[in-house]
């Protein structure tokens, strides 16, 4: 890839910004045309309609992305490595796997599937752990034009049946068990659980990983390493249109069923390629890593596609950051000599809290940026990030974006914006962001929050939900008619930049006053004995809403006396926000209810905090889903 869609610098990227939105087609056409290969150009840049939630980017194009991930970087970077993988246990080596290796096994792969029966547009459920095989599964998958859904193995098997039902997947790829930390999960069987439920699942190939006795069904479940041994490894890339699909993945909605994303091969790919470059800094020789599973869209964008677009090293981590010991992370960091490193906030607070020695040990000098994803990032935490991590002299990228975005959409760009704590900042060039308030007016002043809205497609969008195009327009295009709306609530400073204050629906309305979850909680976790702690809402006579507030303490089952405490934080939450912000309970609890990727799953403890224990909806993406009856139990009246 060519280097010329590179910000340079600050004037450099206002330059760049408007010119993306003064003519998007124009500034997205030169990118597409000057840094991928093509089987086919484009008849039409972009051609859409809000309303109907109809976005086409590249129209008649043709392409396969596997061709701009791996052929086109044989010739100059065959001999490059493209994954490092650092298994679970430090004992077992690292292996790295080079451009042309990655090529042939993606070739091999994608003839197993085709002899298996795969075709394109085929859906392929991919429920592997964080080894090679997946990402070689993925691409596989894209080179011969199936659809894949990867579905995080950590999800259960029902989980796993509703998304394979979902999109009526007929080939499920899996493996024997999965490392994570100190236990092995069994992964296969709970494959076979899943299966019950979803009889039209016709093969089941098995990765080797553990080596752990499984069951296999005769006829269905097939070894893959028996199968890969006998396959060549030329696959030509099939033809694939723009538009057709290049993946769903499931994200949960604010209710019941996942909603199944599509992101479309052309679109994603441009706007995949062109951020990892810009937002990473990526320079030839770096090392990259990014902690996510590849079960989420980080992973998919950032761990696989956008590297290997851009002929990057990357790293696919498959352990856990505390095991053996809470320095993982950093040792990996210095046996590996990675230069961008982008990790998620609550891995940083939960790695905070431990002794800053298992960070001094290691010699981190090699990075050059960090970043941050997947929720607003507090002041305490980026401080510790900044100061002991980046060491005050690698940029904090704290990037915006959604499953939906397919790409990063807010975010700094290293040694080109400013960076300030807690701000995403500014807009990659091509992204429109409005704030809009309740009335569905535009603000146009600074200093002010409202709704974020994003007024122009870009070419990362994903263009439906699988099999309901319908909740689609409903979900993101029918609040703010013309526009799409995140979800999420922002503030916009002075100069423009964006704060991201959390899910719109996060916000309370306590007498008459909007109040953000996310500034009280900071201020709540400001107090030194508190770990961590989540903000609701519940119905009240006077209020409208009274505050009720679930906290974490540092260390559990210390002798403190609970009153003293609960005034202290009332008193740090009157004096940082006003005592309007004050909580009307505080229950102590030992952990909160979090999804897999760290999130907090308000929507129980709301219920809760109302007293509501008919149904707390679909908790198959809880990680300690045994936590609920404690909080329960012990709900303050
Ligand atoms: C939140 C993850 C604040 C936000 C890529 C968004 C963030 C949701 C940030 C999407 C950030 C993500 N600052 N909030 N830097 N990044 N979010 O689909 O609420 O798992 O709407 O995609 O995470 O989560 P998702």
């Amino acid at each position: 890839m060519s280097n010329n869609y590179q910000v340079q610098n600050l004037p450099d990227y206002f330059k760049q910004y408007k010119k993306s939105i003064k003519n998007p087609k124009k500034f997205w056409d030169k990118i597409a045309d000057e840094n991928f290969v093509w089987y086919q150009r484009w008849s039409k840049v972009l051609e859409y309609d809000m309303e109907s939630a109809n976005i086409k980017w590249f129209k008649n194009a043709k392409l396969n992305i596997t061709k701009n991930c791996l052929d086109r970087h044989l010739s100059t970077r065959g001999d490059k490595t493209a994954i490092i993988f650092e298994p679970n246990n430090p004992e077992e080596e690292a292996r790295y796997i080079s451009y042309q290796e990655l090529y042939d096994e993606v070739g091999k792969m994608a003839n197993v599937l085709q002899s298996q029966g795969v075709k394109k547009g085929d859906r392929v459920v991919i429920y592997l752990p964080m080894i090679p095989e997946l990402a070689i599964t993925m691409l596989a998958c894209a080179r011969l034009g199936a659809i894949h859904s990867v579905v995080f193995a950590g999800f259960s098997s029902s989980a796993v049946s509703s998304r394979i039902n979902d999109c009526d997947a007929k080939v499920v790829v899996t493996s024997d068990g999965s490392y994570r930390g100190a236990k092995t999960l069994d992964l296969k069987s709970i494959v076979d659980e899943a299966l019950d439920k979803s009889p039209q699942v016709e093969k089941v190939l098995v990765v080797k990983r553990t080596n752990q006795a499984v069951k296999m069904k005769e006829g269905r479940d097939f070894w893959l390493d028996e199968l890969l041994e006998k396959a060549p490894k030329d696959f030509v890339s099939v033809i694939m249109d723009a538009e057709d699909p290049l993946f769903i993945l499931y994200t949960s909605g604010s209710t019941g069923k996942p909603k199944g994303m599509v992101h479309t091969t052309a679109g994603y790919m441009v706007y995949i390629g062109y951020t990892f470059k810009n937002v990473f800094n990526y320079q030839e020789n770096d090392v990259y890593w990014c902690t996510a599973d590849i079960g989420w869209i980080t992973g998919h964008s950032y761990i696989l596609y956008g590297p290997l677009l851009n002929g990057a090293t990357t790293v696919i981590f498959e352990g856990v950051p505390t095991y053996p010991q809470p320095d993982r992370f950093w040792e990996v960091i210095e046996k590996h000599k990675v230069t961008q490193f982008y990790t998620a906030p609550t891995a940083i607070r939960s790695l905070a809290k431990e002794s800053v020695e298992w960070v001094d040990k290691h010699d981190l000098s090699s990075l050059k940026v960090i970043g941050s994803v997947g929720e607003p990032i507090n002041e305490e935490a980026w401080h510790w990030y900044n100061d002991q991590i980046g060491k005050k002299k690698c940029p904090i990228v704290d990037t915006w974006w959604q499953t939906e975005t397919g790409g990063i959409l807010i975010s700094p760009l290293p040694f080109v914006t400013p960076t300030k704590p807690t701000y995403a900042t500014l807009p990659l060039p091509g992204i429109q962001p409005v704030l809009m308030n309740e009335k569905r007016i535009e603000i146009t002043e600074n200093q002010q929050n409202g709704n974020l809205c994003i007024r122009f497609p870009w070419p990362g969008i994903a263009r439906t939900i699988w099999g309901d195009h319908q909740r689609y327009i409903d979900t993101y295009f029918k609040a703010f008619p013309g526009k799409y709306f995140t979800g999420d609530g922002a503030l916009r400073d002075e100069v423009g930049y964006y704060r991201i204050t959390g899910r719109v629906d996060d916000v309370i309305i306590v007498s008459g006053h909007n109040l953000g979850t996310a500034p009280i909680e900071d201020s709540i976790n400001e107090h030194p004995a508190v770990a961590e702690s989540a903000i609701v809402g519940y119905p009240h006579d006077v209020k409208g809403n009274a505050l009720y507030g679930y906290v974490m303490l540092k260390e559990v089952g210390e002798d403190r006396d609970k009153e003293n405490l609960r005034k202290e934080i009332n008193h740090l939450i009157s004096e940082q926000i006003g005592p309007i912000a004050k909580l009307d309970k505080i229950q102590f609890v030992s952990s909160l209810p979090k999804t897999r990727s760290g999130k907090i799953m308000r929507r129980i403890l709301r219920k809760i905090a109302e007293g509501d224990f008919s149904n707390f909806g679909d908790t198959s993406t809880l990680l300690n889903p045994e936590i609920v009856d404690e909080i329960k139990n012990q709900r303050i009246n």
